[in-house]
């Protein structure tokens, strides 16, 4: 079977799009990074598909009149290169209900916190404030819903009694790194199966990563 053919949106520094890409040159990886587009211009992300040699292109959600517009600009870049599952990695825009039904059961975004806890932004922070033990991350596919959806993969941190909001984020950063490329692996091997709001993943722990092992 060939590689499933992905595209990836970013709005920043792109770490982890560039774990995609890494775990893209594995000959064994089933899914490939086709396109990469940034609603910011000057993203690092965007040098970093470069360097890869990934097609890049920017829409910018400024040139469009609503979020309709500008999500059905990406949606023409995205079905134009062939893609078959988009990735949200760092993309900070809020999407639209008919761009994100166009891809139902084939979009996936990274989140810093174990959701359903802390949706939204500054998770660390919030995190730390609310004393919780522990955090991590969420690779679900994606909803109308912010931060919603069937959970595909969750990497669990210990909070440290003295973290700062710099240190957790750094620790949760790590295991997005080995979280994402996991989750985009177990959706091209078709390894996921919704069930209602529940995704069953045909892989050993079910999508979790406990870091360090306790
Ligand atoms: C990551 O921590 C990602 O989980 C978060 O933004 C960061 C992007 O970093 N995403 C969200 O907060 C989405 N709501 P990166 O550009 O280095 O991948």
């Amino acid at each position: 079977m060939g590689k499933k053919k992905v595209g990836v949106l970013v709005s920043g520094r792109g770490s982890n799009l560039q774990a995609l890409l890494d775990a893209c040159r594995d000959p064994a990886y089933p899914a490939e990074i086709v396109l990469v587009i940034s609603n910011v211009a000057g993203a690092y992300a965007l040098e970093r598909a470069r360097a890869a040699g990934v097609a890049t292109c920017v829409v910018s959600h400024k040139d469009y009149a609503s979020r309709e517009e500008f999500d059905a600009a990406m949606d023409v870049h995205l079905r134009q290169a062939g893609v078959e599952i988009v990735c949200l990695a760092g993309f900070m825009r809020l999407l639209s209900a008919p761009f994100v039904q166009g891809w139902d059961g084939r979009m996936v975004n990274i989140h810093p916190s174990l959701l359903p806890s802390f949706k939204g932004l500054n998770t660390h922070a919030r995190a730390i404030e609310a004393g919780v033990k522990l955090h991590g991350c969420t690779v679900h596919l994606v909803t109308p819903d912010l931060d919603d959806g069937p959970i595909l993969v969750q990497a669990s941190v210990p909070v440290m009694a003295d973290d700062t909001e710099e240190a957790l984020a750094a620790r949760v950063l790590e295991q997005e790194h080995v979280a994402y490329p996991l989750a985009l692996r177990l959706l091209a091997e078709g390894r996921v199966r919704v069930d209602g709001n529940r995704a069953r993943v045909d892989w050993p722990g079910g999508g979790a990563l406990v870091n360090p092992v306790p």
